[in-house]
């Protein structure tokens, strides 16, 4: 426990959404906290531990409304990665962003605090911020996970255009990385990144998948290591001067006859030791990720108009090459990853392409209807050439269900809802239908 703690109005009250936009502060004792959300309406009616899900409601109540023994956590969560409002004080078309700062505190650490006994043994949790907020945000993080669970401070480029009109031109996000296990523990469990310079391939038609190479020799004179070498050919080789090969001759024989060596130059060249993915040692990952490895917000922009031509996209959403890279180093397949803040659902159709499992809660039904549903429809139906979809080798399957959530304050009872939200909810199963094409026979 730290000697140092960051303090706000009404921090000691609870935050709960309210409505379709508000929050509302409730005391320890008001009784609305002592009832559960309740998941209105669902797509088909079965949540499973293979179900990916996105909840239309606020991420507390959708937590909440689930409950840690839900099917959809089973294994518990692996990865949670949120991109909140960023509280600028701006208004940007899907959302607000001016909170109190009092508000905005208290809604990050209650969503913070309540996904963290969801996690699995080796969760990691990051929050992307900008400069508004990170600084409390990190003590707020501190004060959730323990200022041991403090992972890194990643640095992203979201822009490469300048910004004349300001006094700096701000070219970065910064996105906050905790491991509940301490970074000791949880280093030996991530993944590292790919070497770059590692281009596979299979030139061979190897059944094992593609392979790099390396030279089959070492430096220095090493006798066990001085032999005459066969090429497929007929050459007879012997490493270049000062070098050795790279194995003995007996090691030499074992991996020719595993076709683990490889002769370039159509059989005439020096020996080649072939290389497999899983025998390639990746790179740890630098704090400072720049846009031609992980994208900017206008990619993901431009990404978002390729699949909804002419429509008012978001002003920032985050493109697929970073989330890649997030769900790469904390997750293998299969896991749980969790965004409680949706948006046009990066997160979603990353983890899907990834084979991951995912769970999104999106608070405006809107935004839903207008970009995340649509497009995970278009990711199941294999209609989304963008983004990841080649690097993953992504082509189509898996399935997905929408379920609702009522918060616990400002709910309106069904009857009193405007027809408009009503009829959201029927586009919605409309979009879902076999029709709509949400699913698809064949899983990925
Ligand atoms: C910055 S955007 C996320 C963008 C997203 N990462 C993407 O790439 O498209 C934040 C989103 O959080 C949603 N949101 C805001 N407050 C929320 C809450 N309490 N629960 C769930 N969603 C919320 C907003 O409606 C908005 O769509």
């Amino acid at each position: 426990m730290s000697d140092v703690e960051l303090v706000w109005p009404n921090k000691e009250l609870q935050l709960r959404a309210s409505g379709e936009a508000g929050y509302e502060w409730l005391s320890l004792g008001d009784e609305r906290l002592c009832a559960k959300p309740s998941i209105e309406r669902i797509s088909d009616g079965r949540l499973t531990a293979r179900t990916n899900l996105i909840a239309i409601g606020d991420g507390l109540d959708v937590l909440e409304a689930l409950g840690a023994r839900s099917p959809v956590l089973t294994g518990g969560v692996r990865l949670v990665y949120i991109d909140p409002p960023f509280n600028t004080q701006g208004s940007f078309r899907q959302y607000n962003d001016a909170m109190q700062r009092s508000m905005w505190l208290s809604m990050m650490r209650d969503r913070l605090a309540a996904v963290r006994p969801l996690l699995a043994e080796d969760a990691s949790i990051w929050v992307h911020l900008d400069d508004a907020e990170v600084h409390r945000a990190r003590a707020i993080m501190d004060e959730v996970f323990g200022e041991n669970a403090f992972v890194a401070s990643v640095i992203w480029q979201k822009r490469t255009t300048r910004d004349s009109r300001a006094a700096f031109s701000s070219n970065h996000d910064t996105i906050l990385v905790y491991a509940p296990s301490g970074p000791k523990r949880w280093k030996t469990s991530r993944n590292l990144l790919t070497k770059e310079d590692a281009r596979l391939r299979n030139r061979d038609g190897d059944p094992r998948g593609p392979w790099a190479d390396a030279p089959f020799t070492a430096p220095g004179y090493r006798k066990g290591q001085q032999y005459e070498i066969t090429t497929p050919t007929g050459l007879i080789l012997r490493p270049p001067r000062g070098r050795s090969w790279y194995a003995t001759e007996q090691t030499f024989l074992d991996l020719l006859a595993d076709g683990r060596i490889w002769f370039p130059k159509g059989g005439d060249g020096s020996p080649r030791l072939k290389l497999f993915a899983s025998q390639l040692r990746g790179l740890v990952p630098f704090t400072v990720w720049g846009a031609t490895d992980t994208g900017t917000n206008d990619d993901a922009k431009r990404h978002l108009l390729a699949m909804f031509p002419g429509a008012e996209v978001f002003d920032t959403p985050k493109p697929e090459s970073l989330l890649e890279r997030i769900i790469h180093i904390a997750t293998n397949p299969s896991e749980l990853v969790v965004d409680l803040f949706g948006g046009s659902g990066t997160t979603a159709a990353v983890a899907h392409k990834m084979r991951r499992r995912w769970l999104i809660a999106e608070r405006n039904p809107q935004t839903v209807l207008d970009f995340l549903v649509p497009r995970m429809r278009r990711v199941v139906n294999g209609l989304d050439p963008g983004g990841v979809t080649e690097v993953t080798s992504w082509v189509c399957g898996g399935e997905f269900e929408v379920v609702q959530v009522a918060p616990i304050c400002g709910a309106l009872p069904e009857s009193a809802r405007p027809p408009a939200i009503r009829r959201r909810w029927l586009r919605i199963e409309k979009l879902l239908s076999p029709a709509g094409g949400a699913r698809s026979s064949s899983a990925a």
